[in-house]
């Protein structure tokens, strides 16, 4: 039984998480995932209820689960407030009352989304890169900070700061992980210039004596940034400090043609996690049902691999993820290649669908998924959209007389799974099993339905 904090935060944040929580509610009702939920307030929304980015109740709730979901933070209403006020400073509480220093932020592309990327196919195809982010020390945090005046001037400073300890922790971090992966790191620094980053490259050099088999190399940060755009498959882990890792880890996502399918892991020493998308608060497009939540999703995968132990289940997740990238689902920030473009809520309901094919590869062509609008029961629905597994989605209201008429379902039990049954125009009802496949026939369809969301 694990625990885990809900935080939606601003903008997107809202409608993203609740898709990440169809996903949530379907491994806990197939698949015994056990996870209870507890809500609660982050951001420019915590802020307008409680006065505060970041409320106590908030901390108080973190320290008792065992991991966060995060949506975003952030939003134009909120960017005239006094900088302690501001939602972005929630989030970066929640870094540091937790201790969060090790920042995971994947850049995979997915093969279904290689003509999504702003660079040619052979430079980005099969990349499958991780940024290990430091993400509570550095300049993000270092003292003294601030803005005065001085000689009679505005005057704006903060401190590049790393104890020796923050660079170790850090640095075995990006080895563990590299051990998992291709066995390779490439640590960026500014050591030509800074003395916070020279004692970071020693460091770095010293950590990796315990990781004899791992091979450390090093690159500036403006070199590493070229080299990400120009030939960004030779990296496989980068570790990197707080405010270069800001930086680099845009770039890379960017290279996967959308960070909207972009995960991330804030981790403590304890395994501790906060799970959120790469992407932001993005205002401009809140509440459109235009957002892809993919991201949130497969932040909950990350989650069952690092923080719960839930290996197979992370598998599932992704597996669902790439089923409806396969079948050519698109929210319109992948749309790039032609497939059909659905909504945020949509595609929330398409990767609860695709639990049910395991393993996963294509739907095939003679299911029905309905999902259900305005009634808590499947009886009682006001209104069913189908979704025939070969084809676009059609939309039928129950109540038109080309809407099949749905009597009984069977089969429910945990799966979701069954058949639905029409009954003939005099009266008898026909039997389920002997429906041919999904087609239309006056104006209905009719086939195996394989679940009801
Ligand atoms: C990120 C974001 C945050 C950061 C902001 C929202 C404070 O850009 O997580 O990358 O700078 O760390
Ligand atoms: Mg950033």
């Amino acid at each position: 039984m694990s625990k885990v904090l809900i935080l939606p935060g601003d903008g997107i944040g809202q409608e993203i998480v609740a898709q990440a929580l169809k996903v949530i509610d379907h491994l806990n009702e197939n698949e015994n995932l056990g996870m209870e939920l507890v809500h609660g307030l982050v951001g420019g929304t915590a802020y307008d209820e409680t006065g505060s980015p970041l409320p106590q109740a908030t901390l108080d709730a973190a320290r008792e689960c065992d991991s966060i979901l995060l949506g975003a933070v952030g939003g134009y209403q909120w960017e005239a407030l006094e900088r302690d006020l501001r939602p972005e400073r929630g989030l970066l509480g929640l870094r540091a009352e937790m201790d969060l220093f090790s920042n995971l932020r994947p850049a995979i592309l997915y093969p279904q989304l290689a003509s999504a990327s702003t660079l040619k196919e052979e430079i980005v195809s099969g990349l499958d890169l991780m940024i290990v982010r430091e993400l509570v020390s550095g300049i993000y945090f270092g003292q003294p900070r601030g803005i005065e005046i001085r000689n009679g001037e505005r005057f704006g400073f903060n401190s590049a700061t790393y104890s020796e300890s923050e660079i170790r922790r850090i640095g075995h971090s990006a080895f563990k992980i590299a051990q998992k992966r291709d066995k390779r790191v490439c640590s960026v620094d500014k050591a030509n210039v800074l003395e916070v980053c020279e004692l970071w490259r020693e460091v770095m050099i010293e950590v990796a004596k315990d990781y004899p088999d791992v091979e450390l190399s090093h690159m500036y940060v403006d070199n590493a940034a070229m080299q990400l755009v120009k030939a960004p498959k030779q990296f496989d882990v980068m570790v990197t400090s707080n405010l270069f890792g800001d930086v680099l880890s845009d770039c890379a996502a960017m290279l996967t043609g959308s960070i909207g399918m972009l995960p991330s892991a804030s981790l403590n020493k304890d395994g501790f996690g906060m799970y959120e998308p790469i992407h932001g608060s993005a205002p401009d497009i809140a509440g459109q049902d235009l957002a892809n939540p993919l991201a949130t999703i497969l932040s909950v995968s990350m989650m069952l691999r690092y923080s719960l132990n839930q290996v197979a289940l992370a598998d599932k997740i992704d597996n669902a993820v790439n089923t409806v990238l396969d079948q050519g689902y698109r929210t319109q920030d992948i749309a790039s290649d032609g497939g059909s473009v659905v909504g945020t809520n949509q595609m929330g309901d398409l990767a609860r669908v695709s639990f049910f094919f395991n393993p996963c590869g294509p739907l095939g062509g003679q299911n029905i998924f309905l999902f259900r609008e305005g009634g808590a029961s499947r009886e009682g629905a006001k209104n069913y959209r189908i979704f025939p597994s070969d084809g676009p989605l059609k939309e039928k209201k129950k109540g038109n007389a080309n809407f099949f008429t749905i009597k009984r379902f069977l089969h429910w039990g945990n799966t979701g799974l069954g058949f639905f049954m029409k009954r003939g125009p005099n009266g008898k009802v026909s039997n389920p099993y002997e429906f041919p496949p999904v087609g239309s026939q006056g104006g209905e369809y009719y086939g195996k339905v394989m679940a009801v969301v």
